[in-house]
């Protein structure tokens, strides 16, 4: 009797376990490449392996006729091993990734100008290109010595290659690069429109998901900065005390529930546990409504369109029903009267997030805010936000970096690349004819020596014999 009903109890427990508790299945990207530039072996961070990029691979090659490795002098402990090495390029290069997927994808570029006694990387400066677009122009591997400095980007790609390609500014710079990911993302991180937030009026924005982005700004609300590895997608989303205009009013919220995803909603891919899970509040702690907002402001560049996504997760309230606030996005109002209940489909602490699309303007900042509504309640919280996401988008000549599209940026080098190379074509021609001469001269006297001809390509390593090679990106 006894072990029948713990047999009972047991098949009741797996019943439950099998029902009530559901796995978090990790994401699993069709195309997920790690590479770890210059280095001869591969390299383990957080559980993913970056593969050394003179190994061959049927799916990633790097083309590039000038091109070396370059180690870091002195280790710094506790860095990731991908920023020991790096790739330099003293002409234009690319890596080339088969796409087996079309579609969004998301990709990081590693930077690190570490010290090293043979080069200094902070001399370096280079447009780097993704496809057709302009991602960087002029670009010297990030402000601050000694950082890691990772761009991330979010492209569309609708070809079966994606080419990253690193284009030196002129003859006497170099570019370089420590690791690239590229990654497919999941098919609900962009969607198709967004709400577009032109001065007071706001409209449709359509196709949002063919553009092109830049992550800005990605800042968890109220919490301790999100690595990648407590992330899905391997992102990292900053603290948002920087960027808190007044704590002055709010509260820090940290939530140790269970974040409920809900099919069709935001998804663990949209924002992860550690980003729902805190947030800050306005709070109302007697019998008035405070009159203020909570405000953050992030810095911009004028001439582009943002993309804004503010997430929410009402992990605050005792019940449903409670929280009602109004959204600002540059100071309009984006949501009045918003009802987390309604649109987390009635549960609390169940993700939310919405989109909208702003120009930058001449100030340098966007700000978003929440703040109490009409409806707002006493006693009760008054506005949250979670997690807020600023995404640059392309400008119309296809750049994220300038006003020079593609096309300009290598004809710049190609015209450089000439101005040195009709002068070596004339010395190998007269060289020719001299020796032509020489040669009827000595008249058989002696064969002329085959002599090498003087080239600047003497800083390709042996390594790169392995590397396909062309002279030109195109
Ligand atoms: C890069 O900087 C140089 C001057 O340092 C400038 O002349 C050039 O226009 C810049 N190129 C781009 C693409 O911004
Ligand atoms: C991941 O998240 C957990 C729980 O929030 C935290 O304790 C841990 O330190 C985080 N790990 C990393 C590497 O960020
Ligand atoms: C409610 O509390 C705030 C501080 O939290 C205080 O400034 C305000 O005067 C209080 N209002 C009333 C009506 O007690
Ligand atoms: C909150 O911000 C909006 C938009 O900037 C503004 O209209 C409103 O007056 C602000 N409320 C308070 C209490 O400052
Ligand atoms: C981004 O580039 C695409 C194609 O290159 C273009 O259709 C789109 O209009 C650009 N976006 C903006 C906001 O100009």
């Amino acid at each position: 009797m006894e072990t029948l009903i713990s047999k009972l109890g047991f098949s009741l427990l797996l019943i439950y376990t099998f029902t009530f508790y559901v796995p978090s299945f990790s994401f699993s990207p069709i195309d997920n490449y790690l590479i770890n530039c210059g280095a001869s072996l591969d390299s383990v961070v957080d559980n993913r392996r970056f593969i050394s990029d003179s190994s061959d691979s049927p799916d990633t090659r790097l083309s590039s006729s000038r091109t070396f490795s370059l180690c870091a002098g002195t280790l710094q402990p506790g860095q990731p091993q991908i920023y020991h090495t790096a790739r330099v390029f003293n002409a234009p290069s690319k890596y080339v990734f088969n796409v087996k997927e079309p579609g969004m994808h998301s990709v990081r570029l590693h930077f690190h100008r570490f010290i090293s006694s043979r080069l200094n990387l902070g001399n370096s400066q280079f447009h780097v290109l993704i496809n057709e677009l302009v991602s960087l122009t002029n670009f010297s591997g990030g402000n601050l010595m000694g950082y890691p400095k990772v761009m991330e980007y979010l492209i569309w790609v609708n070809s079966e290659k994606l080419e990253i390609a690193f284009v030196p500014a002129r003859k006497s710079n170099f570019a370089f690069v420590n690791a690239i990911e590229v990654i497919s993302a999941p098919k609900d991180l962009v969607l198709e429109t967004a709400q577009y937030v032109n001065g007071v009026k706001v409209e449709k924005f359509e196709g949002l998901n063919k553009q092109a982005f830049e992550v800005a700004h990605r800042v968890t609300v109220g919490g301790v900065k999100v690595t990648p590895f407590n992330d899905s997608l391997w992102r990292t989303w900053m603290p948002d005390d920087a960027y808190l205009k007044s704590s002055k009013e709010s509260t820090k919220l940290y939530f140790g529930g269970r974040i409920k995803y809900q099919d069709g909603a935001a998804s663990r891919e949209v924002g992860p546990d550690n980003v729902y899970n805190s947030a800050r509040l306005i709070q109302s702690k007697n019998a008035s409504i405070p009159n203020v907002n909570l405000t953050w402001e992030f810095p911009v560049i004028d001439d582009y369109k943002y993309l804004v996504r503010m997430h929410f997760c009402d992990i605050a309230s005792i019940s449903l029903g409670l929280l009602f606030f109004n959204v600002y996005v540059n100071g309009h109002l984006v949501y009045k009267d918003l009802d987390l209940s309604a649109v987390a489909n009635y549960e609390l602490a169940s993700p939310f997030y919405a989109d909208f699309v702003v120009d930058a303007d001449c100030s340098g900042v966007l700000s978003v805010s929440v703040g109490p509504s009409s409806k707002s309640m006493e006693y009760a919280v008054d506005a949250i936000l979670n997690g807020v996401e600023i995404l640059k988008m392309n400008n119309s000549v296809g750049s994220l970096d300038g006003k020079l599209p593609a096309e300009l940026l290598l004809k710049c080098w190609h015209r450089g690349a000439i101005g040195i190379l009709l002068p070596l074509i004339a010395l190998v021609c007269l060289l020719m004819s001299l020796s032509a001469i020489m040669h009827r001269r000595k008249n058989k006297v002696d064969a002329v020596p085959w002599s090498k001809l003087p080239t600047d390509d003497h800083e390709i390593s042996p390594k790169q014999a392995k590397l396909q090679l062309s002279n030109i990106v195109t």
